[in-house]
């Protein structure tokens, strides 16, 4: 049976009170519609449609050649958005499922036991449902004398004795790929909201006396619509839970797990410990035996073995094993630390790279930097990389040393075991095992002192 599926990501979004679309707003750092994109994949669909809404080009860039794209120019209800995917699949044999963008928490175990069970059953359509305890805001499942599901009613169109059920329709639907193109063209828009609801094809099919199930799903948390800023609140921190739960089941030590933020394509290795307030994201992997935390910020990065991160900001760069970083630091992209190095407080490195067992532990700026093995970067020391027009690189060699408040005016080479005095300003190539002292000579004038102090 070949597989089909359609994503709904047209609607304004309205009750987000939002500039950015809907289906973009992140959970832990990732847009939300990319979590429905992965929990699809799985199960292989053969052509994945996302219906946008005009001048969403920001999803499909965001989406690419993961989904073609149809744009509902109007958004007149969910019936109306699947009616644009007509021209892509309606002429298909199979079963298509419908998913929400706005629902991000169903997994990929649950839409695959959707498709099963929709299949085993070989029912026209397959609602997916489940109980909340407060089903505001949600449609209703309504179901016959023999518990068969009979149709769906809106929120909004649902008379006193519907509105309490609490069995809900979560926005996720197997349907026959055929049996859906033709219900749809029999949905109209005559109820509360004046809209083209898709779950009326479940009443349609059913007066048509096709097989019609529902798929109960027990764990009710998957099955959130992220429509305002308050579910989307939830939803980042179930899906924080859950991200945070495999961790630790993987053997790392999270000491706060609220307090801690963890992005879905994080790889967190054996006896890591993560310290609270620590928010991790994007494609980077913590080594084992790393301490992250507490509140370190942490993307697109990878982090070495036994490496200690505190209180400090790393961005899109690579840290070695063994290296010691913090409190207060910032690693600004493209920096690349080797082994065994120690970058402490205050100390902000840009674009640069340093080699084993270097040293910089204090109040230092260090931009377009080589950085050999074993130097050591005294307190306030600065790379002058910018001459206001162009990005020059500083070069020291392994081995030197760089005292106390030196100006590194780039473009720059320190050679191999150079010594720089404190509070030199260099704009010349040091050579190899060379002192270079490049500042005023201090000049003592006995008793001068006391001279000014002396009162007239
Ligand atoms: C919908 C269901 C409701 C279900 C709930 C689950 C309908 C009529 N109602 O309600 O039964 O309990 O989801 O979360 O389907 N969209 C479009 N084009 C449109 C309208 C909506 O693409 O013209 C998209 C939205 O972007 C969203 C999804 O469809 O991703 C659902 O729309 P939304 O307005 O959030 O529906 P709900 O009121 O939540
Ligand atoms: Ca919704």
């Amino acid at each position: 049976m070949k597989r089909f599926a359609v994503i709904l990501a047209a609607g304004q979004g309205t009750r987000m009170k939002s500039k950015l679309y809907k289906v973009l707003h992140p959970i832990l750092g990732r847009p939300m519609i990319q979590y429905v994109l992965e929990a699809l994949a799985p199960s292989n669909v053969e052509k994945l449609v996302t219906i946008v809404g005009h001048g969403a080009e920001k999803v499909s860039e965001e989406v690419g050649n993961k989904s073609e794209f149809v744009i509902q120019e109007e958004q007149l209800g969910t019936a109306h958005a699947v009616i644009q995917a007509k021209d892509i699949l309606s002429e298909e044999n199979g079963t298509t499922i419908v998913v929400c963008g706005d629902t991000p928490l169903i997994t990929k175990e649950t839409f695959e036991s959707l498709f099963k069970y929709h299949e085993q059953t070989a029912s026209k359509a397959t609602v997916l449902t489940t109980a909340f305890d407060d089903p505001t805001g949600y449609g209703r499942v309504i179901r016959n004398h023999d518990g068969d599901v009979s149709r769906i009613v809106e929120h909004k169109d649902a008379n006193e004795e519907e509105l309490t059920i609490n069995e809900i329709n979560t926005g996720t639907y197997c349907f026959d790929n055929k049996a859906l193109f033709e219900a749809l063209e029999k949905v109209d828009n005559d109820n509360a909201q004046g809209e083209y609801y898709l779950p009326d094809v479940i009443e349609i099919l059913k007066k048509e006396n096709e097989k019609i199930s529902a798929y109960l799903m027990t764990d009710q948390e998957e099955s959130i619509g992220i429509n305002d800023r308050v579910a989307l609140a939830e939803a980042e921190a179930i899906m924080k839970r859950r991200i945070n739960k495999s961790h630790l089941q993987n053997g790392v030590t999270i000491t706060d797990i609220e307090n801690t933020y963890i992005g879905p394509n994080v790889e967190i290795e054996q006896d890591v410990i993560i310290y609270p307030g620590s928010i991790i994201n994007g494609n980077t992997t913590i080594k084992s035996d790393a301490i992250i935390g507490p509140n370190s910020e942490i993307n697109n990065s990878v982090i070495g073995e036994a490496s200690i991160i505190k209180q400090s900001v790393i961005f899109d760069s690579k840290v070695g094993k063994q290296v010691n970083i913090g409190p207060f630091a910032h690693i600004r992209p493209e920096t690349n630390i080797g082994n065994d190095v120690k970058i402490g407080n205050f100390v902000e490195l840009k674009k640069s790279s340093l080699g084993n067992d270097t040293k910089v532990s204090h109040l230092t700026y260090l931009g377009d930097a080589d950085i050999g093995e074993n130097v050591n970067v005294g307190c306030g020391s600065i790379t002058v990389n910018y001459d206001g027009v162009n990005k020059n690189t500083t070069t020291i060699e392994s081995n030197a040393f760089i005292g106390c408040n030196s100006n590194l005016i780039a473009p720059v080479t320190i050679k191999e075991g150079a010594y720089i005095a404190a509070g030199s300003t260099i704009n010349k190539d040091v050579p190899k095992e060379s002192l270079a002292i490049a500042r005023a000579r201090q000049e003592n004038k006995e008793g001068y002192a006391s001279k000014i102090t002396k009162k007239n």
